[in-house]
């Protein structure tokens, strides 16, 4: 498998065949779960040796963070995070570049790095000998919450090709959009997204993909909805920050019980969290059973773990 020692930055960087293998050891690593309680025996411990994953985290995270760590431990694998920056270097003004290039000098076997958009960090990521995987780099992507988020979709509706997936919400800002749309794309789903003017998409890759002005129309088209949180903490640019009031939003692009009213019987709702509750999503529709919110959050833990044992090439008994 052509990921075997390589880095993952980028929705682009993986073939539909690679995405169909870490699906198959994914749903493997899960049903050997539920009903063994375990995932180590199915690993080659010669091939596991001592190998080492480092957490390089300089924005929060919750569930990208927990979710690496837990399917690096499951797998059998050690763990070295490095993810309260306050108690780093960069409290002493280190730069994430020089941290990264740092950590990697001690020739973890993996890195798993978040960090804003940088295009030092950037350019020592795409440059690493180790295999760096982007667990959300700036604005830019976060293609394992792609593949997460697609296995949801096959777990759940039973295939990806012809979906229509409906993005709501923050599209301009989400690194989550932009790796799902490159990666649904190329597993056949349809993407249309519907957002007000400040949050619409404006590199080129958004530019043939269909937008909805209305909510309630675009929610009878899909049958997948992915909410995107409303991403304030990036609103502040060079043009100042963004006017559009929460109100406002809410008015015009919440998700909430009117619109499950006319949202297909079978569809599904998906959402990267953190959910900003009666925002994105009203509470009674993260309550409904089409929402697979935490469905998301448990498969990302067998996701990552396939990833991780294909990045690593451990031998993986697949029966
Ligand atoms: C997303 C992220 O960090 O990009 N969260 C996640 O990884 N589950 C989405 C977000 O923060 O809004």
């Amino acid at each position: 498998m052509s990921i075997v020692g390589h880095s993952f930055l980028s929705s682009n960087d993986i073939s539909v065949e690679d995405i169909n293998k870490i699906f198959t050891r994914a749903s493997l690593f899960k049903r050997e779960y539920e009903s063994k309680g375990r995932i180590d025996h199915l690993v080659n411990q010669g091939s596991l040796g001592q190998k080492v994953i480092t957490l390089i985290f300089s924005e929060p995270s919750t569930r990208t963070r927990t979710s690496f760590q837990m399917a690096a431990l499951r797998l059998g694998l050690r763990v070295v995070s490095l993810d309260n920056m306050a108690v780093s270097s960069m409290k002493k003004g280190e730069t994430i570049a020089d941290t990264l290039r740092n950590v990697a000098a001690m020739w973890p076997d993996i890195i798993v790095a978040r960090f804003n958009d940088d295009i030092e960090s950037y350019d020592v990521v795409k440059n690493s000998k180790i295999p760096v995987i982007n667990a959300g780099i700036g604005t830019h992507e976060h293609p394992t919450q792609a593949l997460l988020d697609a296995f949801t979709i096959l777990d759940s509706r039973g295939q990806i090709e012809g979906e229509k997936v409906l993005i709501v919400g923050d599209v301009l800002h989400s690194r989550v959009a932009n790796s799902n749309l490159i990666l649904l794309r190329k597993l056949g789903a349809e993407i249309a997204y519907c957002a007000p003017i400040e949050f619409q998409p404006k590199n080129d890759d958004w530019a043939d993909v269909r937008q909805f002005p209305d909510r309630d129309e675009a929610v009878k088209w899909a049958s997948v909805i992915m909410g995107l949180r409303i991403q304030k903490e990036r609103h502040m640019g060079a043009a100042g920050s963004i006017a559009l009031t929460v109100a406002a939003y809410r008015d015009k692009y919440r998700i909430g019980g009117d619109q499950l009213n006319h949202f297909q019987q079978d569809g599904i709702l998906l959402h990267p969290g953190p959910v900003n509750r009666g925002v994105e999503f009203s509470n009674y529709v993260l309550s409904d059973s089409r929402c697979k919110v935490l469905n998301q959050v448990t498969n990302g833990v067998f996701v990552r773990a396939s990833l991780l044992s294909f990045t690593l090439g451990l031998e993986v008994k697949e029966a």
